[in-house]
């Protein structure tokens, strides 16, 4: 008997409709991921007791981690579709839009509030006005290879969703912001606005409400050190608050 691939995808039209779970059967092919088995079903958008559906709305863009769009939650864990070997997961494969973020449709969240978050803490490096003064300041080595990794970030969300920290109750930044922070701070000249991001993350939704846990760290599909980032950022912004109440 020929090889089959058997997905439960939940669906929900809409923010307020009700959800449900709809499973697929698909011909297993070498190489196949979750993002590639959805594409089949849109092809022919056919349920496992063979009543026709809609195709599954979902967002992904690269194809190959990089975009960060296509998050959601397999077999449950947050992580990537598009990476997500189905050779590598146990079946039936469960796929969840992530919980933490407002639903669009089916698999689709609207993940603005990360984006909201980097510029809350002026999340770049600022260059208006800088652009006939020549090239930017050298940096080291060192510097390079410890800044690199955090410059992976692919904004997926991925380490807010697993992170117990980040809920309505909280406000919680998350993980990922914490580690720009970091990645903008150290930066020549991103650091004139070190202050203002130091601020920005003290009180409540700041970094104080971490809990260290860890599972942002486990989760993290580009494996930055987003443990350690928060560390050293703490005492950033433990060592600012210091200086701002000594400054009145
Ligand atoms: S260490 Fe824990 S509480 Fe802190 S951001 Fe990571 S998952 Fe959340
Ligand atoms: S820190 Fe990692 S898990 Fe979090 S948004 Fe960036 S890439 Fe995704
Ligand atoms: S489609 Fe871009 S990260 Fe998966």
């Amino acid at each position: 008997m020929a090889k089959t691939v058997v997905l439960k995808i939940k669906r929900q039209d809409s923010p307020k409709a009700a959800s449900r779970w709809e499973e697929f059967e698909l011909g297993w092919k070498p190489g196949m991921n979750v993002i590639s088995a959805m594409m089949e079903i849109a092809a022919n958008p056919l349920t496992r007791d063979g009543k026709t559906t809609t195709a599954i709305a979902y967002d992904s863009n690269c194809l190959e981690e990089v975009c960060g769009s296509c998050a959601m939650l397999i077999n449950g864990r947050a992580r990537m579709a598009c990476s997500a070997l189905i050779d590598k997961l146990d079946q039936p494969i469960t796929v969840e839009p992530l919980s933490k973020f407002p639903l669009v449709r089916d698999l689709q969240v609207d993940r603005s509030v990360l984006f909201e978050n980097l510029k809350a803490v002026k999340a770049w490096v600022p260059v208006d006005g800088t652009y006939d003064l020549g090239s930017g300041p050298r940096m080291a080595p060192v510097q390079q290879e410890w800044r690199y990794p955090l410059s992976r970030c692919i904004s997926c969300c991925c380490c807010m969703e697993a992170c117990p920290q980040f809920n309505e109750h909280t406000g919680f930044v998350g993980a990922a912001t914490i580690a720009q922070v970091k990645l903008f701070n150290e930066h020549p000249t991103g650091a004139a606005l070190k202050q203002e991001r130091l601020r920005a993350l003290m009180g409540d939704g700041g970094i104080q409400e971490c809990g260290y846990a860890q599972n942002c760290v486990e989760v993290c599909p580009k494996d930055i050190p987003l443990t350690n980032s928060i560390a050293d950022t703490g005492r950033e912004v433990f060592k600012q608050a210091v200086k701002d109440f000594f400054r009145g």
